[in-house]
């Protein structure tokens, strides 16, 4: 028999944009919990990636004015980079783009159409493009909103295949009744199971309407719409339809997959009736977590209102960002975010709790014991009492990370050292110090306050990447701190006494409130689309700008948003489509000479062609103004 395995994963994120500390927040949760299983002995698999596929993915790289694969490559650098700055241990990234995932992922399409669970028909209804979620008639209500987002829905109407979900749903109760795991917390177990008892319709699982993704197999003018591909990730990443399925036999059904509470639905009706579909194993375990929140809302790009994280952490380090998040917020319930609360909390745990137990451990051991760590001897209550504490505290920890309740298990670390700094003022040792014959209590009290710390370094190792070693060198331990197995923090006395400390610096030092938030927030929270790196005159140089003469203009029909312009370039005359329609009258446009980007790649917006892009300004309030040109000027002039 080997280990016994774990196989969890985050969501794979959309590189629409940059990550912001709300995705950290996912992503740091998992890698605690990859790190704690690690530590009790399990063979882990810790996987995360990029959903790069889909329309909101081509538009925004359009909008940007590179090809899509350009535009993801990047961003999906970023992810990578920001991981690496976090610390988080995840074992495989899977994108996609990635062949391992196309090759799966059309296989999963084909296997559901044999099975005739997938069949071609038409879909009319409602869309929301940001969310790229299809709604039903009463979901978007008498305004046309997104059910989930609020936002104004499209109504389209295509050749599309489906799933047959609605055949799933009996089996799906079922499960669910059986599996009171499976879904939590409990309520959302619950929203979920009055979701499916309210009815089912099958599910629209391909488009026409844009080509950024995963080909159908047998109809390649449809591409695979989102949620098919990118839940099957979580089995392809591991070989699943590959010639190699070694590791999706060995690590599936995964033991977790944790995911915001936005997306619970997807994971926990479509994911497990494609599963059943298949006849592949459910997952044991989804966990919908809440939200990172501002004061102004849900953190979002386009709210304007992200924090980002590698802000944070280059002011405040890693283990102060991972702490805080995992802190802070009660696992499964959302979380109010604010810079004030961050570095309340590095100072009262991180700099007075914890780090002054190890300062003042460390000193006096140097100042009584030429920083060798003494030999203790008979143990009296309170010496029983701070080890009774300390294996407690591991009790506790394993408890509540069955539950998964991250921050329970740091609030069960603080005990143990809030116990350990009071045992210091009960205990005394500088009195103890200067007393004849109470050398013998001295080194007990010492010996007991290192063996706590040396607890507390092997507790803090899944949530703090850095800390952890930087107690255990100072303690004058050898050895890789992360790679101890659990055991270690469960068995008193074993820290061997002739050990010399190397007391160093504070490893955290205390942070001036009021100083940091004078240049806090305001930094930290950035507005979105300013921070922008800047580019060379030569960068500039590629786009070719151009004065462009409105000469008819229509609103595009199913669509609230869209215009369709016809413009004169002088020597050409070109189709282009815009989001304007809310702010603009149409007719008032025709004549108009617009800034228009003339070399912008072809792309099809609710499949009409878009041959160029028409500069707009747009402000917070969602006012909007078009570019024009003050002077009368020929059609197609150059803009430089
Ligand atoms: O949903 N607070 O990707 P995504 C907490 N590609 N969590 C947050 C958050 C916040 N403010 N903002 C985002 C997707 N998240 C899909 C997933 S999985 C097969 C496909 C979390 O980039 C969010 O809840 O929009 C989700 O779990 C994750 O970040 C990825 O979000
Ligand atoms: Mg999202």
């Amino acid at each position: 028999m080997g280990k016994p395995r774990y196989y969890l994963t985050t969501p794979i994120y959309y590189p629409s944009d940059n990550l912001h500390i709300g995705h950290a927040y996912t992503t740091v949760a998992a890698d605690a919990i990859a790190r704690y299983k690690r530590q009790r002995g399990y063979d882990v698999m810790f996987l995360t990636g990029s959903d790069e596929h889909g329309q909101k993915i081509q538009r925004v790289a359009a909008e940007n004015g590179v090809s899509p694969r350009e535009y993801v490559d990047k961003i999906v650098a970023g992810f990578k980079s920001l991981w690496e700055t976090l610390h988080i241990t995840n074992d495989d990234f899977i994108r996609t783009t990635e062949e391992r995932h196309i090759v799966g992922v059309q296989k999963i399409f084909q296997e559901l159409y044999d099975r005739g669970d997938i069949y071609k028909s038409e879909y009319e209804g409602w869309y929301c493009v940001p969310c790229e979620t299809f709604w039903t008639e009463r979901q978007v209500g008498e305004d046309k909103i997104c059910h989930d987002c609020g936002r104004p829905v499209e109504l389209v109407k295509e050749e599309s295949y489906f799933f047959r979900m609605s055949k799933y749903a009996d089996r799906w109760l079922q499960f669910v009744e059986e599996n009171p795991d499976f879904i939590q917390p409990a309520s959302r177990r619950n929203e979920m199971i009055s979701f499916v008892q309210s009815g089912l319709e099958d599910l629209c699982v391909s488009r026409t309407t844009f080509d950024w993704g995963i080909q159908v197999p047998m109809d390649p003018e449809h591409v695979i719409y989102v949620w098919n591909d990118a839940l099957s990730n979580y089995i392809t990443a591991l070989g699943y339809g590959s010639e190699d399925e070694e590791k999706y036999r060995h690590y599936w059904p995964a033991d977790l997959h944790l995911v915001g509470k936005e997306i619970v639905r997807f994971h926990t009706i479509i994911w497990p009736m494609m599963l059943m579909a298949l006849e592949i194993p459910l997952p044991k375990k989804v966990f919908g977590h809440g939200w990172l929140i501002l004061e102004s809302g849900k953190m979002s790009k386009s709210l304007g209102n992200v924090v980002d994280p590698l802000i944070l952490v280059d002011k405040y380090g890693v283990d102060a960002i991972r702490y805080y998040l995992l802190r802070e917020i009660a696992f499964g319930a959302d979380g109010h975010y604010s810079e004030e609360a961050l570095v309340r909390r590095i100072n009262a745990d991180l700099a007075n709790d914890l780090g002054n137990l190890l300062h003042r451990t460390l000193t006096m051991i140097e100042k009584y014991f030429g920083g060798v760590i003494p030999e203790p001897s008979a143990a009296g209550d309170l010496d029983q009492d701070l080890a009774a504490v300390a294996q407690a505290v591991a009790q506790e920890i394993e408890e509540a990370l069955d539950r998964l309740e991250i921050s329970t298990a740091l609030a069960a670390i603080w005990k143990l050292v809030g116990r350990a700094n009071k045992y210091i003022d009960e205990t005394t040792p500088w009195i103890l110090a200067r007393e004849e014959g109470m050398r013998p209590r001295l080194q007990t009290v010492l010996y007991n306050l290192a063996e706590a710390l040396r607890i507390i370094a092997l507790l803090l190792v899944p949530y703090l990447p850095t800390a952890p070693e930087k107690i255990w060198k100072q303690l004058g331990l050898g050895g890789d701190v992360r790679a101890l197995p659990w055991q270690r923090v469960k068995t008193w006395g074993i820290l061997e006494a002739g050990t010399v400390v190397k007391r160093g610096e504070p490893i955290f030092p205390r942070i001036d409130v009021e100083e940091a938030l004078r240049e806090g927030e305001k930094k930290v929270t950035k507005k979105a689309p300013m921070a922008q790196e800047r580019i060379s005159i030569e960068e500039f140089g590629r786009l070719d700008l151009r004065v462009a003469q409105v000469i008819g203009v229509e609103r595009v029909e199913k669509s609230n948003k869209l215009l369709k312009f016809q413009v004169d370039l002088g020597t050409e005359k070109r189709q282009v489509v815009a989001g304007i329609a809310q702010w603009e009258k149409p007719e008032d446009l025709v004549g108009k000479k617009l800034v228009m980007v003339a070399n912008l790649q072809p792309a099809k917006l609710m499949g009409i062609v878009s041959d160029g892009m028409i500069l707009a300004a747009s402000d917070d309030e969602g006012n909007l103004s078009l570019l024009t040109v003050d002077r009368d000027i020929a059609n197609g002039a150059k803009i430089s």
